[in-house]
């Protein structure tokens, strides 16, 4: 594929911009169509060192990449707008990850007609697993969208959702692997406190929720189907489910998400 492989900088190559790095380099993208810019000395050097990716500073990778993939945290985004706005090309595509910040906040610092793809993947993507949500803003074509999918497809799953849905897709699947880690720790306390060994707790967990992920995805059923199956008349399971649903884990879980998404909204009005 080289002939046709565009050249890809990673700029602000924190952890969001080193899973893509990463997973790119995985999927066979060759080293030399990959640049990467990072604020700190020390953190260019790590990432020459273990992925051999040049390491240039931001103009230089808006000079010499074709699609400029934006992993800064929301309110460092205006400034990094501000020193390359002037100075990124009308038809280079630029592909935010940055959580919250609508494409029009790019577009109102690039330079008129720029398409930008915004983009919400998630820490999977290390595994090859994630979830990327893609959204083409304003002056995104069907050809820019197909580009970041094809950039994203080797991380995981992704899927096209309108701009408007980006917020909740943050709360959702962006955040959403820190909620499955948090059940799981709790659960891990859950095993101690019934009197298993913290590690068998662990491995009983951990393949519990591999073995259910996988029927979810792979089984075609709805969750509720999958939990009925596991809870009998009168059984151990649904005495559980009381205690959940007494302690308002379902209407936690509504609040949390709503909560998440806010935050999203909140961080992007901050970085206006
Ligand atoms: N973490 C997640 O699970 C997750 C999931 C989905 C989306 N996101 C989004 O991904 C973005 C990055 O998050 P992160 O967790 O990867 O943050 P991070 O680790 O702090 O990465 C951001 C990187 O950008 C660098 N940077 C900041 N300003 C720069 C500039 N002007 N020029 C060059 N480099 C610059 C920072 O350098 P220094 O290290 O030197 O400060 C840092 O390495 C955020 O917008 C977040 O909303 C994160």
């Amino acid at each position: 594929m080289a002939p046709e492989v565009h050249t890809v900088a990673v700029i602000g190559a924190g952890k969001i911009g080193e899973l893509m790095l990463s997973g790119l380099l995985r999927s066979g993208w060759p080293v030399e169509r990959l640049l990467a810019t990072a604020r700190r000395p020390a953190r260019a050097e790590e990432l020459t060192a273990r992925y051999g990716v040049r390491v240039v500073d931001n103009l230089t990778a808006v000079d010499e990449a074709e699609v400029l993939a934006v992993s800064v945290k929301p309110q460092d985004a205006a400034a990094l707008l501000d020193e390359i706005g002037p100075k990124v090309p009308a038809d280079k595509l630029v592909i935010s990850l940055c959580a919250g910040l609508p494409t029009a906040f790019f577009n109102r610092r690039l330079p008129e007609g720029t398409p930008v793809v915004r983009v919400m993947t998630n820490t999977p993507a290390l595994v090859d697993e994630a979830m990327s949500a893609i959204s083409p803003g304003a002056h995104a074509t069907g050809a820019h969208l197909a580009l970041a999918e094809e950039m994203f497809k080797p991380l995981g799953a992704t899927l096209r959702v309108p701009e408007s849905q980006q917020d909740a897709v943050t709360a959702l699947s962006g955040s959403g692997p820190a909620y499955f880690y948090l059940l799981v720790e709790a659960m891990i306390d859950a095993g101690i406190l019934l009197g298993l060994p913290r590690q068998v707790a662990h491995d009983l967990i951990v393949q519990t929720a591999i073995g259910s992920a996988v029927m979810l995805r792979d089984s075609g059923e709805h969750p509720v189907k999958l939990r009925e199956a596991v809870t009998s008349p009168a059984g151990t399971t649904i005495n559980a489910i009381r205690e959940l649903e007494n302690h308002g884990v379902r209407a936690a879980m509504l609040a949390a998400l709503e909560a998440a998404r806010d935050r999203a909204r909140e961080l992007a009005a901050q970085a206006d």
